[in-house]
Formats: C-alpha cells, structure tokens, sequence
C-alpha cells in the first residue's frame, strides 16, 4: 500500500508534500520520506520511521528547499518500519531516488544480479532494487523515461513508482504496473502533482488524469506527457468534485467518532435521487448495465475484503431476499485464485469503499475475463474498481479518514439493497405495491440510525465496564451473523483485543467451550424470525456463567431478562436489522479503544487501503 506524492512548480515542494501524506496517511504510517531537488541542482532526502506530525517538525526546522520534490508515507512489506527501510530510496550515485506502491516480486534475483554489477545496496526493502535499475539503463545511455520504461519490464509485481534524477531536473517521471494502488495526476497553473490517491490533490487543483495500468506520465512544471511501450498516449483531464468541510474533523476528537456520527446523513445520501419514494421506484444512475443484462442475470456473486466483505455478505441476503436471485458472497482474496465456474450469467457485485484494494481489484479482472457483468458499491469517485465494472453505485459518504470503516460500510449495505430493488424492478419481478413495502422502511433508516445513536451514552458505559477484558465472542444468526464477524472485526481493528465473530448455531460445536465470566458474549438478537434461536444461544451462555450484553428490539422484555445487559433497537424490517445492530457494535469498540489509550483512526499494522497482497 503506501501514500505516494510528487509536485513540481514554483512553491515550495516539502511543504506541499508533507501536506499531501497527511491526506494519505490513511494508506499507512510505518515511516515517511520526501526528496527534494533545489535550483541549484541539490538533492535532499529526508526520512524516518514513525508518523508525519514529527517528521513534519523536523523537516521545517531544517528548511529543505526547492520547488520540485517526492513524497512518501509507507506501510512495511519488505524489511522494518525503520529509518533506513524508509522512502525515498537512491541508487549508488545519488543521483536517482524513487519512491514505490507495490512488492518487486522478483527482488532477491533482481538484488543479486546488481551486486555482482557493483551496486550496493543499503536498505533491506524490494523497493530499491528499482533506483539500481534505473541507474544501470541510464548508465547506457538511456533517457530517464527509457531508464524508467526497461526498468519496469524488468520487475515482477503490481507497482506505482515516481522517480527523479538530477541529470534530467524538473521532470518527476510516473509509472504505474497492475493494481498496485493508484496514480493520480493533479494539473495546477505552471504547477503539477501527482499521488496515489485524489484527497491528496483536490486541495489544490480538480483537474486530473488516472494512470492505467502499463502506461508511464512525465510530469513537468508546465507540461504532462503519456506513453505506453515508449508510444505517445493521449489522455485528457477529467473534473472531480470535492468537499473540503467533510475532511476536517471538526469538534470530534477522532475522526472515527466523526464518521459514526456521520451514518444518518451517508444513509441520506446514498438513498438520495436513487429511492423515489413517492414513485415506488428504484433509479440507479450509473448502473451500466442495459436491461437485456439484466434479465439475463441467474446468478449474483458478492466479494470484499474486510468490512467490504461483511458488508457484501448482507448484500447475499437482499440479492435472495428482494431480487429472489440465487446469491453468494465470497472473500475476494480467496475467490480471485478459485477458478470458478462463473460467466456472463453471473452478475458480480464487488464492494469496496477505497475501490483500490488489490484482492478485490484481482476478483474484478477475473470477472472480466470471464465475462461476467460487474456492478461496484464503491465510496471513492474514479476508483479504480469503478473503471473496470460496468456500472457503479457510489456510497456518498465523502471521505472517510479513520482506518477502520464504518459510515462507508453502511452506505453500502444501503446500496446493495437499493441494488437489490433495482434488479428486482428491471427483472419485473417487483410491482409497485411491493416497491413501496421495500422502499418505505428506507425512509425511515436515517432517523432510526440518529436514534439509536443517541444512545451513544450507554455504549461507553457497556465499554467502562468491559474493557478490560482480553476476549470476546460475537454471536449472530442469518442476516446477524456477518453483523456478528463485524463487530468482532471492529474491536479487534482499534482496541487490539481478541473477538470472534460466530454464526450462532455453531456456538455448541466449539466456542461454547470458551464460555466463563471473562469471556464477555454479544448477542445480536433483533425480532426477526431467527430471534426465538438467539435466545436459547443467550441461555446457554448463562447456563454457562458466562456474562451476555445482547442487542434487541425495544420491548423484548424475555431477552431483556435472559441477559445481562440490553441494548434497545427500534423496530424495523429485518432485513435493515444489521445497519441498526452494527452501530452500537461500532460505537462500543471506539470507546473501548479510547478507554484502552489505542491510536482509534490509525491502529497499529493496519492502512486503510490495502494494495498488496
Ligand atoms: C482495510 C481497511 C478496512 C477495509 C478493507 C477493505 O483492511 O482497514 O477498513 O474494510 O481494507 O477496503 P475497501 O476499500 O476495499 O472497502
């Protein structure tokens, strides 16, 4: 993964960069680097493991100089988050220092064919195999454009690479390999950057250029050019929207705590022109998929990773549902290597909130070979799952900073539902009459999640009571049960504690042998038709002696009774059910984390989007 930045201009680069990896940081935060070339022909590099805030200290007080300049925020794959492992990386001169998203797969052959050149190497990265390469075709005589195009035949692997050198100044040189993450390319007036992602440009210009894949930019202070294979390309800049408000934290200490707060109004948004309520009718607008597709759809494949996958998991149930089309969910990082009997009759639905995550991108691509129609639930405009589906339902979230995802991850169960009605319409399989029983609970979803967070007192409460606990168990059943894993996934994601995530029915065959006083259970048992089973697993559990916060529908006094503690949900349909039940999940594990003293938006091994393997 990585946060990748370039800029050259007439400003001063180290502070536009730095000011760009605090908008990427959310792509990891091991260490940070930047190289900056002056006027005069000088490079300097600096760089140190840990987080920007010092780093950026440090840089200002040593007034590093010059209007040209790489970026990067990194998230440890090969060798330690420490000083030396940090980007920029340099070649034996100096002369070239390159900055890299990705794994050079092939990099101990790569490194051992240098040697024996005369190429040492410091760093115990993959990554600095690339500047030792690009030094040797430079060494032949090559352009830094040739130097950069040979190197990247050479290297194994999904990468985004910048590069400069001081034989060729003013000019940063951009290359991007697979789905290694993003290139994006900024164009300013007489100003020029580039970044992994947009949140890193948009403060500055909303113009801009993707790179796809093989294709390699040369980014000058008054000029962008393309090419693919060393053949000029043409690519025109395309306008991005922004909204800067929705990247500041505010009043709130975290922006994960912005973000729960945040549901209500991403559930609005997402429903927004897309629910016509008074029509009965679903619209999506950018659903790609003309209505012959649709019909001929027998079969609907779900894959995510992460949240994205628990998120697609409840998409199963409104596929079979709503749609009443055979449906199945699917990890994305295992699915992509299954070769699957799957073709053009199989819709596949990925869910992805960042549209950048490599297994999820590697699903997608095997979709298309296969042929199948692909629709993305995707937050991220012009992400670059977005671009190889056929249609996309955006979340409208805005951006999302805090590493683990929550408003995103209910904007897209709202989605895939809002995609579920959908197909259900075009196939003709919902009147009208049923549309408005699907399409009316909706309505009512953003006051319902505004009021179960209203109860955000509670939630602390249940956290001062159990934070200390070094295990918990999560039980859910049918739709629950991907509500159950999320919850578990949220405490263990900022709080570093251990949970499970259990289907309840196979509590007894195992879990059930973990049961005592320290071992907290939460029970997710809404009124469904599932909900008489919640409550014999909830006595179990004190059968047991073990201790049970459950999640139920106002005015289940049995549960109530069974428990140790309630926490009341409002009525709703069932199949709503986890969007209600997942917020105090996510609001117990903030202030768990909180409590514990763990950094919430940026928890320790994590980024928030993930761009290797
Ligand atoms: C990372 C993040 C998770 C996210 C997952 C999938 O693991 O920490 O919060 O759910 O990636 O990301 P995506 O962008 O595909 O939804």
């Amino acid at each position: 993964m990585c946060g990748i930045m370039g800029y050259v201009g007439e400003r001063e680069a180290a502070a536009v960069l730095i000011d760009g990896l605090r908008a990427l940081e959310y792509r990891g935060y091991d260490s940070v680097g930047i190289a900056v070339l002056d006027d005069a022909g000088e490079m300097a590099i600096h760089k140190r493991a840990g987080k920007l805030n010092a780093f950026a200290a440090e840089v200002a007080a040593r007034e590093a100089s010059g209007r040209q300049g790489i970026g990067h925020t990194r998230w440890a794959t090969h060798g330690a988050p420490s000083d030396i492992n940090a980007h920029p990386h340099t070649d034996c001169s100096g002369k070239v220092v390159v900055i890299h998203n990705g794994i050079v797969e092939n990099f101990v052959e790569l490194k051992q064919s240098l040697r024996a050149e005369g190429h040492n190497f410091q760093s115990d990265t993959d990554t600095e195999v690339i500047p030792h390469l690009i030094e040797h075709y430079l060494g032949e005589g090559a352009s830094i454009d040739a130097a950069v195009r040979e190197t990247i035949t050479r290297i194994s692997g999904a990468h985004a690479i910048l590069a400069m050198t001081l034989a060729e100044p003013g000019v940063i040189i951009a290359a991007r390999i697979g789905n290694a993450g993003g290139v994006v390319i900024g164009y300013g007036h007489g100003e020029n950057y580039l970044a992994s992602d947009l949140p890193a440009i948009l403060p500055h210009t909303r113009r801009v250029v993707f790179l796809e894949d093989g294709e390699v930019a040369r980014v000058a202070r008054g000029a962008v050019t393309f090419s693919r294979d060393g053949r000029t390309v043409d690519k025109v800049p395309q306008d991005v929207p922004y909204d800067p408000v929705s990247a500041a934290k505010g009043s709130y200490k975290h922006f994960m705590q912005k973000e729960i707060a945040e549901q209500p109004e991403a559930i609005l948004d997402t429903l927004r022109g897309r629910a016509l309520f008074s029509e009965s009718r679903v619209s999506l607008e950018d659903i790609g998929l003309d209505a012959d597709q649709l019909r001929q759809i027998r079969r609907v494949l779900l894959v995510g990773m992460g949240t994205s996958l628990h998120g697609a998991m409840i998409g199963r149930y409104f596929m079979e549902q709503i749609a009443r089309i055979p449906a199945e969910a699917e990890n994305a990082s295992e699915w992509r290597y299954r070769d699957s009997i799957i073709g053009p009759e199989t819709l596949v639905v990925s869910v992805s909130q960042s549209g950048e995550t490599v297994d999820t991108l590697a699903a997608m691509e095997e979709a298309r070979l296969k042929g199948c129609p692909q629709v993305t639930i995707c937050n991220v405009v012009g992400g670059q799952a977005t671009r190889i589906a056929d249609g996309v339902v955006y979340t409208r979230c805005g951006l999302e900073i805090g590493v683990a995802s929550t408003k995103t991850y209910v904007a897209a169960i709202t989605a895939v539902y809002l995609l579920a009605c959908y197909l259900g319409q075009e196939r003709g399989l919902i009147d009208r009459e049923r549309m408005a029983g699907l399409l009316q609970p909706l309505a009512q979803l953003p006051f319902q999640t505004g009021e179960v967070m209203k109860r955000n007192g509670e939630y602390e409460r249940l956290a001062q009571e159990f934070f200390r606990c070094n295990n918990f168990l999560f039980l859910g059943r049918g739709i629950q049960y991907p509500v159950a894993m999320e919850g578990a996934l949220k405490l263990k994601e900022v709080s570093y504690i251990h949970a499970e995530g259990y289907a309840a029915g196979e509590m007894k065959h195992g879990p059930i042998a973990l049961i005592d006083r320290d071992m907290p259970v939460i029970a997710l048992a809404p009124r469904d038709q599932l909900r008489d089973k919640m409550l014999s697993n909830i006595q179990q559990v004190k059968a047991r002696e073990g201790t049970v916060v459950a999640l139920a529908t106002a005015g289940d006094q049995e549960i109530a009774e069974t428990a140790d503690h309630i926490v009341w949900l409002p009525e709703a349909t069932p199949l709503l059910n986890p969007v209600l039940t997942s917020l105090p999940l996510q609001a117990f594990a903030y202030h768990v984390a909180v409590r514990r003293g763990c950094d919430v938006d940026q928890p320790r091994n994590l980024a928030k989007t993930v761009t290797v393997e």
